[in-house]
């Protein structure tokens, strides 16, 4: 099971294939088409690689799923007594410490601590029953962390692979108030569709802490990204990521204003970015309605011909209306959940 930005789950599909692995069957499991969640059916030896792949956030070993009989507290007392706990048992020595985690979706009569809770119960007990000792209970910095779900009519009951979230990437030293979530930059990168091994020339017209530039050469192994940034500070904020990230031999940042991008920049295969929203007040959203239409015409003056830009935004209306306006053709939408927040990735086309 692994667990990603709800809205990309086919992307990690994607890169589990595009990384050499067979993709037997998956399935998302959540409540709405958002879960960011899901379970596939692959090789074993992408345990070993996990680490190295970016577009998952947290890995799981599914031990066991299937339905649950009801919505009520006794159908979930039910399913637990039905588990079969003995894979997890034989883990077990009289020092291994644990923690049960739950997460709980849809409409039930019982809470993730009462899942987390009888779960616990019965693998304690089982240990006790099979090995002679208590497990000993760890919440905070547990050997093994095993989670049991429910959502919906289905349970997953799987053991954490990684503890620390792949999210959290060590590059990271200068901290924007807008940061892009990693996989999500990656997932942007992946949906230009290039060759990834071309050399292409990318840009990131708004590149705030320069995410989007470092999973994008991440991905595009031999491409060029260029970066433009209106603030010093984030300027430097996005160099020293990228040095820390190691792929400053093939970036570029620029400190400058992208609404006059077309007098500085001259040409770009590709650009993935991620505009300011602003807040809800109308006099902003009328000069940020200004401000889309200037920089997608401007990123459209600098594009090649059927070059392609990924862009995320919860202000569909002004993506439209700016597409619209500069003549760009919108060839997708996807819907993700940035922050609590629903917005679209928009591919578009020249
Ligand atoms: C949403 S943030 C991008 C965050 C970035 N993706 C990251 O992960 O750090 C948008 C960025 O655009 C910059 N910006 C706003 N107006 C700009 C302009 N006219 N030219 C260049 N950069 C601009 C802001 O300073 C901000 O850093």
């Amino acid at each position: 099971m692994l667990t990603t930005v709800p809205g990309i789950e086919d992307i990690v599909v994607r890169e589990i294939t595009m990384k050499g692995f067979n993709v037997y069957s998956w399935y998302k499991i959540g409540i709405t088409e958002l879960s960011g969640r899901l379970i596939v059916e692959t090789d074993e030896k992408i345990l070993k690689n996990i680490r190295n792949f970016r577009t998952i956030e947290k890995a799981y070993l599914v031990i066991d799923e299937g339905t649950i009989p009801g919505r009520d507290l006794e159908s979930l007392k039910k399913l637990i007594t039905h588990i079969n706990v003995d894979p997890i048992v034989d883990m077990f020595t009289p020092h291994t410490t644990f923690a049960v985690r739950s997460v709980r979706a849809g409409d039930h009569e019982f809470t993730s601590m009462d899942v987390s809770r009888l779960f616990g119960d019965k693998l304690r007990n089982s240990v006790r029953e099979k090995l002679g000792f208590y497990p000993i209970v760890n919440l905070d910095n547990p050997d093994i962390i095993i989670e049991l779900d429910v959502i919906g009519d289905r349970y997953v009951l799987a053991i954490e692979i990684i503890h620390r979230s792949l999210r959290q990437r060590s590059y990271r030293v200068f901290h924007h108030e807008a940061t892009l979530n990693p996989p999500l930059a990656y997932a942007m990168n992946m949906l230009l569709n290039y060759d990834r091994y071309g050399k292409h020339v990318l840009l990131d017209p708004l590149c705030g802490s320069g995410t989007i530039i470092i999973e994008g050469l991440y991905h595009y192994v031999n491409s060029t990204y260029y970066g433009v940034e209106i603030y010093v500070h984030n300027c430097r904020g996005a160099l020293r990521n990228i040095y820390e990230a190691e792929v400053h031999d093939r970036a570029c940042i620029i400190c400058s204003d992208s609404t006059r991008l077309s007098s500085f920049i001259r040409y770009c295969d590709g650009i993935v970015t991620n505009p300011p929203y602003g807040i809800r007040m109308r006099t902003i959203d009328d000069s940020l309605r200004k401000f889309y239409v200037k920089i997608l015409e401007e990123f459209s003056k600098v594009l090649r011909d059927g070059g392609k830009i990924v862009l995320i935004s919860p202000r569909r209306g002004l993506v439209e209306h700016a597409a619209h306006v500069s003549k760009l053709e919108i060839v997708e939408r996807r819907e993700v959940e940035q922050g609590g927040m629903i917005s679209t990735i928009y591919i578009l086309s020249r």
